[in-house]
């Protein structure tokens, strides 16, 4: 057996837990005690993980050595398993970790870190792949590559959709740090044409489905839809920030976050985290509780729409999420409900043998960090009947309601919140070895570190956690902007225009060091209604066209936008909306005011192109008119 022994002489809170009766005098010692043992694996753990996940970027950390430059390794494991790639999600979560501290805390490495990120992305996002062509955007969806930057092309699930949003939110951060310290050229001429096509691709394929963040089940996944929208608000933002403008962001982020409240179970008082597939599982994931962490504003409250993590919706996801792993591990017997326990990424995983992860217990904590921020920012807690079961497993006699900072209750709920919370950091710490390593998995009987060494995300997500835990918490994403849900969901998916940012263009002069508020007031959000320019319409194709397994349609005609009459550069509608009864294809193209011709094509798998018959058809836009309001148009249209 693994001889495990743990260097932070913990392990202590589980054990007085299961002892321990909530509000009693030994209760609150025990809590003393658990406080000050996390606060020391958290100063000891500190330096380690940032040693480690720096070693894992190429091209010059400790265990990259032949990864390129700016090249996150996922683990440097290179057999059982092999985790020697680089993976698009768990590089980007990696980098806005690395980007928020940054942020916080200047640093000259840091920021060669995030340019050599940049630059590295700038160049990935031409790489073909077997997910797709960058030309259209669908090879942005390769979920991983080599880690000297060439392609991957074994068996592999994907597309994977959270990687472009993930990617944009990572350079979103750091643009927003130079246009904050007055090197706004630098962010628009430097990183946002590599942003841009991320939020391009999320615009166009966010009504796909693709494979979740596990790798394992093709459908809808929550955490890649609540990426997606944070992605589209915040490129919104920064867009008007940088003088320029992301329509189709404005146009389907409201969609986004129709869609995402679809995987909102009211009978189980959680997340379904994979819908339109994988509805085998309870839907109980990390996937969920790493989706609010993951678009935590602090300036939004305990907004449920966007799924805050003080919100009520989020801490009822909590406790289901949590509860699900009570009784699977051994190493979670005796432990009663309230206190924290083991988590993994879902009850029924296989992967390894299915083990608690590292990083779900840390992000399990972050979500509470990041509520009690909240609450003591807004000097009040609410409790809903949602969420009461959540608070009544810490707090037994606690009722629904709203308790100000003044409320001696107010206190209890914060200080037993944050026990919990750090409950999740010491079961994870137990479980550490002396050398402060974090693999990816422990073993869910002996606690034994089981799977990928040193796994990068596992580090990071010890990292932002002991941050949140600090009160150190990321920029908003203009969330307040972006939580009105529309009264019908719309399939509307955005046709992109891809532009590689030229290898010239990505680099960054050298001395950009902090002049914190030269960049001046902040540009208004934009509303729905403002339009690239006067000329501009935007037109939703939708097509009746009965296909086959493996066929595509495509609109191609006489516009720039749709071709000019090169099948080659026809642009491809969604199929997301196609029901044996109803086979409609559907795509919103930004168009240029007055008459277009065009015709549908059927694209068989072997490429092979069918037209459809003649006459050309034909169609008439107008622009708006008025500045600032945007014409719409709509066609529907029969293959014949
Ligand atoms: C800022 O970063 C430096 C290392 O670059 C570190 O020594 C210092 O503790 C950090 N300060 C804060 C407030 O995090
Ligand atoms: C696309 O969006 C519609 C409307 O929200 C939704 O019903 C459908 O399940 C979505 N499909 C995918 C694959 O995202
Ligand atoms: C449709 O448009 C194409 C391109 O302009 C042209 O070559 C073709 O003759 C047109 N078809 C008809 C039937 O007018
Ligand atoms: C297209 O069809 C939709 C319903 O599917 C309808 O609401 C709309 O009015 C139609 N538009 C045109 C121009 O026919």
């Amino acid at each position: 057996m693994h001889a495990l022994s743990s260097l932070f002489l913990l392990g202590t809170c589980a054990v007085q837990a299961a002892l321990g009766h909530p509000g009693t005098a030994r209760d609150k010692r025990d809590t003393a005690i658990c406080k000050r043992s996390v606060d020391s694996f958290i100063e000891q753990e500190t330096p380690i993980a940032w040693a480690r996940l720096l070693c894992n970027i190429g091209p010059s950390g400790c265990a990259a050595s032949g990864a390129a430059s700016g090249v996150v390794v996922a683990s440097p494991s290179k057999a059982n398993p092999d985790y020697w790639y680089t993976w698009t999600r768990d590089a980007s979560l990696v980098l806005t970790g690395i980007a928020d501290v940054f942020a916080h805390n200047y640093s000259s490495s840091l920021q060669g870190t995030i340019h050599n990120f940049a630059v590295s992305q700038a160049q990935l996002q031409g790489v073909s792949n077997p997910s797709g062509s960058f030309s259209n955007g669908a090879g942005l969806a390769e979920p991983k590559f080599m880690v000297d930057l060439t392609q991957f092309t074994g068996e592999w699930g994907r597309p994977q959709r959270d990687g472009p949003p993930l990617r944009a939110i990572a350079l979103m951060q750091y643009a927003k740090w130079l246009v904050d310290n007055g090197y706004k050229d630098t962010a628009k001429d430097v990183v946002w044409p590599v942003i841009k096509n991320d939020l391009a691709y999320t615009a166009q394929y966010w009504n796909e489905t693709g494979f979740d963040l596990w790798e394992e089940v093709p459908g809808s996944s929550f955490f890649t839809i609540a990426s997606s929208h944070r992605a589209l608000v915040e490129g919104a933002a920064l867009a008007a920030q940088l003088d320029t403008e992301c329509r189709a962001c404005v146009t389907v982020a409201p969609h986004v976050l129709c869609f995402q409240q679809s995987f909102w179970k009211a009978s189980g008082g959680h997340v379904v985290s994979n819908i339109n597939g994988g509805e085998y599982r309870s839907g109980k994931d990390a996937n969920s509780i790493l989706a609010s962490i993951h678009t935590f504003d602090p300036a939004v409250g305990c907004d449920a729409v966007t799924f805050q993590p003080c919100s009520d919706k989020g801490l009822s996801n909590h406790k289901a999420y949590v509860d699900s792993f009570r009784s699977i591990y051994t190493i979670n017997s005796g432990i009663p409900p309230g206190k924290a326990v083991a988590v993994g990424r879902y009850s029924e995983d296989v992967y390894y043998g299915g083990h608690p992860w590292y990083l779900a217990n840390f992000a399990a904590a972050e979500q509470l960090y990041d509520a009690i921020y909240v609450w003591k920012k807004e000097n009040s807690i609410t409790i809903t009947q949602l969420s009461l079961p959540f608070f009544k497993d810490l707090l037994p006699t606690i009722t629904t309601g709203t308790y100000p900072s003044s409320s001696p209750t107010f206190q209890a709920i914060l200080d037993a919140v944050l026990a919990y919370a750090d409950g999740f950091i010491d079961v994870a710490a137990q479980y550490t070895p002396q050398d402060g390593s974090l693999a990816e998995q422990f073993d869910r009987n002996t606690g034994a570190p089981v799977s990928a060494t040193h796994l990068t995300w596992s580090y990071s997500a010890f990292l932002t956690a002991a941050e949140r835990r600090a009160g150190v918490v990321p920029p908003g994403w203009s969330a307040a902007h972006g939580k009105t849900v529309p009264a019908t969901c719309s399939r509307v998916q955005v046709a992109g225009t891809y532009a590689l940012a030229s290898t010239s263009t990505t680099s960054f002069p050298a001395n950009l060091t902090p002049d914190p508020g030269a960049g001046g007031a902040p540009a208004p959000f934009p509303s729905a209604g403002a339009c690239a320019d006067a000329g501009e319409v935007y037109v939703t194709f939708n097509a009746r066209v009965a296909t086959q397994w493996g066929q595509t349609v495509k609109v191609v005609g006489s516009s720039a936008e749709v071709g000019a009459w090169d099948v080659g550069r026809a642009v491809g509608l969604s199929a997301s909306g196609y029901a044996a009864g109803d086979p409609l294809w559907s795509i919103t193209v930004p168009m240029r005011a007055g008459t277009v011709q065009y015709k549908y094509v059927r694209v068989n798998a072997d490429g092979s192109v069918q037209w459809e018959s003649d006459p050309n058809r034909s169609l008439s836009l107008s622009a708006a008119g008025a500045p600032g309001a945007c014409a719409a148009k709509t066609v529907n249209d029969t293959w014949r």
